[in-house]
C-alpha cells in the first residue's frame, strides 16, 4: 500500500462534527491521520449542508477504511479538554497534531447591546477554550521527539476568521475572542519555535455550514456577503479544510506562527 502524507499521525480536531471541522477530519483522516474527532455531540449540526448529515465524522470515517472514534469535549469545560488527551493517549499512544475549529458565534447586535452572558460564553469557547487545548497540546508534544522526517514535535493549527482581521459590525465580541486566536497563534509560536512546535492559524471567510446558515438565507445579509467577496463564490468547508492539511504537511515544517486568510479576498480591501 502507498504512503499517505499523514501517515502515523494522530490528531484531535475540536468542532469536529460539523462544517470545516468534519471537512477537516475527513481530510486528514484521507492522508492517513487517526483522528479523535473531539466536539459537543457526535451528531452535525443539523443545519449544516452536509450531504451526509445523518452519519457522525468518526463513523464516515472508519466506514472509508480510516481510523477514527468521538470523544465528548465541551471546549469550555477545561476537565474534558483534559480527559479527550487521555482518551487519545491512552487509545493512540501519541498527539502530534491539534485543529481547534470549535467556536461560538452569536447574531447580530449593536455593542452596547451586548451583555456580560454573551462576552463571558465567547471568551470561554473562542478564547479560552483554544488556549487550554493548545496548552494541553504543547506539553504533550515536549514529551515527544521531534520527527525529522515530519520536521515538528507536534503542531496546532487554529481557525479564527475574517473577523478577526477587519471589523465586522455588530459583532463585536466574536471580533475581539476570534482576533485573541490570530495573536494567540502569533505569541504562543514565538515560545514554542524553538521546541520545533508549529502553531498557524486559518482565518475563514464566509462558509456554507451549519453555523452560516442563517446568513446565507437572509437575503440582505447574503447580497453583503458576497458584495464583500471578491472571488465568484462564497467558500465551502473543504476550501479551509485543504489549507489546514498544508500546516500539517512536512513541507510545511518551516512555517510557524501565520495566519492564512482563506476568504476568497474578503479581507484584501473594498472590492470593486
Ligand atoms: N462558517 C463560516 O462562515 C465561518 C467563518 C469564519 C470562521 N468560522 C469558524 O469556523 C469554526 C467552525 O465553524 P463552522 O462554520 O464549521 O460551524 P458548524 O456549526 O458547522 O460547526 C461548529 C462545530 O463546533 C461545535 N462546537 C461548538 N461549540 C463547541 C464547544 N464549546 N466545544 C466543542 N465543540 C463545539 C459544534 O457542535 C459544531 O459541531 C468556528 O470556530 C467558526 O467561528 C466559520
Amino acid at each position: 500500500m502507498s504512503q499517505k502524507r499523514l501517515d502515523g499521525r494522530v490528531v484531535l480536531v475540536t468542532g469536529a462534527s460539523s462544517g470545516i471541522g468534519r471537512a477537516t477530519a475527513i481530510a486528514l483522516a484521507n492522508e492517513g491521520a487517526t483522528l479523535v474527532c473531539c466536539d459537543l455531540k457526535a451528531e452535525a449540526n443539523p443545519k449544516g449542508y452536509e450531504k451526509d448529515l445523518a452519519k457522525p465524522t468518526a463513523d464516515l470515517i472508519v466506514e472509508n477504511g480510516g481510523k477514527a472514534i468521538f470523544q465528548k469535549v465541551d471546549i469550555s469545560n477545561f476537565d474534558q479538554i483534559e480527559a479527550a488527551f487521555d482518551t487519545a493517549l491512552q487509545e493512540f499512544q501519541r498527539v502530534d497534531i491539534v485543529v481547534n475549529c470549535a467556536g461560538f458565534w452569536a447574531p447580530f447586535r449593536k455593542f452596547a447591546d451586548e451583555d456580560d452572558e454573551l462576552w463571558s460564553k465567547m471568551l470561554q469557547v473562542n478564547t479560552a477554550g483554544t488556549s487550554k487545548m493548545s496548552r494541553v497540546a504543547i506539553r504533550q508534544f515536549l514529551k515527544q521527539d521531534v520527527d525529522e522526517s515530519w520536521g515538528s514535535r507536534g503542531r496546532i493549527v487554529n481557525i479564527s476568521s475574517c473577523a478577526a482581521n477587519i471589523a465586522y459590525a455588530g459583532e463585536v465580541a466574536y471580533c475581539a475572542t476570534k482576533a485573541a486566536i490570530n495573536h494567540m497563534t502569533r505569541a504562543g509560536a514565538i515560545d514554542h519555535a524553538p521546541d520545533s512546535i508549529n502553531i498557524n492559524c486559518i482565518a475563514p471567510g464566509v462558509v456554507a455550514t451549519g453555523m452560516a446558515r442563517g446568513n446565507l438565507e437572509n437575503k440582505d445579509i447574503l447580497q453583503t456577503m458576497k458584495g464583500a467577496t471578491p472571488w465568484p463564490r462564497l467558500g465551502i468547508p473543504e476550501d479551509i479544510a485543504q489549507a489546514v492539511l498544508f500546516f500539517c504537511l512536512p513541507v510545511s515544517q518551516w512555517i510557524t506562527g501565520q495566519v492564512l486568510s482563506v476568504d476568497g479576498g474578503m479581507t484584501l480591501g473594498v472590492p470593486a
